[in-house]
């Protein structure tokens, strides 16, 4: 069983299709906290449902990007934290945490990278710029987290045509419903297969 730290900014959807699919007994791991910046994130509410515990640390509170990582650091050794996911969790994870977490903290992206990334990409932003280039695909990215936006080694990826989508917000929903099935996915991967990190490449082991 590995144990989980989920960070989310936002309504927290992927939060809980991910605490859904361990409650089924799907992948091996436990929750053990949600951690949000934003004290009136909607997945706050889905944790106190479910008795997780929360932690509301902003960066805004400190003087220092280590000062903001030493505070989530202490949280995450007080459960003995393996993996940190990321689920609409908007800023960014700072060196020092990155560091010590160097490939167990992961992100879903809801558009292919490395297009449509970067600083400032993020939720409905990113379906706009999507919808504004006139791309007929788009997708989901799930990549490991280094110390840039959106720029770490990919762990998978799923592509969808988009051509029926008449507004981002059409196209917004299309790749939420990808998310929910390829981010638990994804980190069943990543718990309980081998890989290696080579360059910017994720190789899983055996395939
Ligand atoms: C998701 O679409 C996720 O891919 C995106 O925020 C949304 C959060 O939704 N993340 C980013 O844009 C990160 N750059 P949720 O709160 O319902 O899971």
């Amino acid at each position: 069983m590995k144990n989980i730290a989920v960070f989310a900014s936002g309504r927290g959807s992927n939060f809980k299709h991910i605490y859904q699919n361990i409650q089924q007994g799907k992948i091996p791991a436990i929750i053990k906290c949600l951690i949000t910046d934003n004290h009136k994130a909607g997945a706050l509410d889905f944790a106190r449902e479910n008795a997780i515990p929360t932690f509301t640390i902003s960066p805004q509170e400190f003087n220092s990007s280590h000062k903001f990582g030493q505070a989530i650091m202490e949280v995450l050794s007080r459960f003995s934290i393996d993996w940190i996911v990321l689920a609409g969790y908007l800023k960014k994870i700072p060196d020092n945490v990155v560091a010590v977490y160097s490939n167990r903290i992961l992100n879903i992206h809801p558009a292919l990278l490395p297009a449509f990334g970067g600083k400032g990409m993020y939720g409905s932003r990113v379906h706009q710029a999507v919808f504004a280039s006139g791309a007929k695909i788009s997708g989901v990215t799930v990549h490991l987290v280094n110390t840039e936006y959106d720029a770490g080694p990919i762990v998978t990826q799923r592509a969808m045509e988009i051509d029926d989508c008449r507004t981002p917000e059409e196209i917004a929903a299309k790749v939420l419903k990808v998310e929910h099935i390829l981010y638990s996915e994804a980190i069943l991967k990543v718990l309980t297969k081998k890989f290696e990190v080579r360059g910017n490449r994720v190789e899983f082991k055996n395939e």
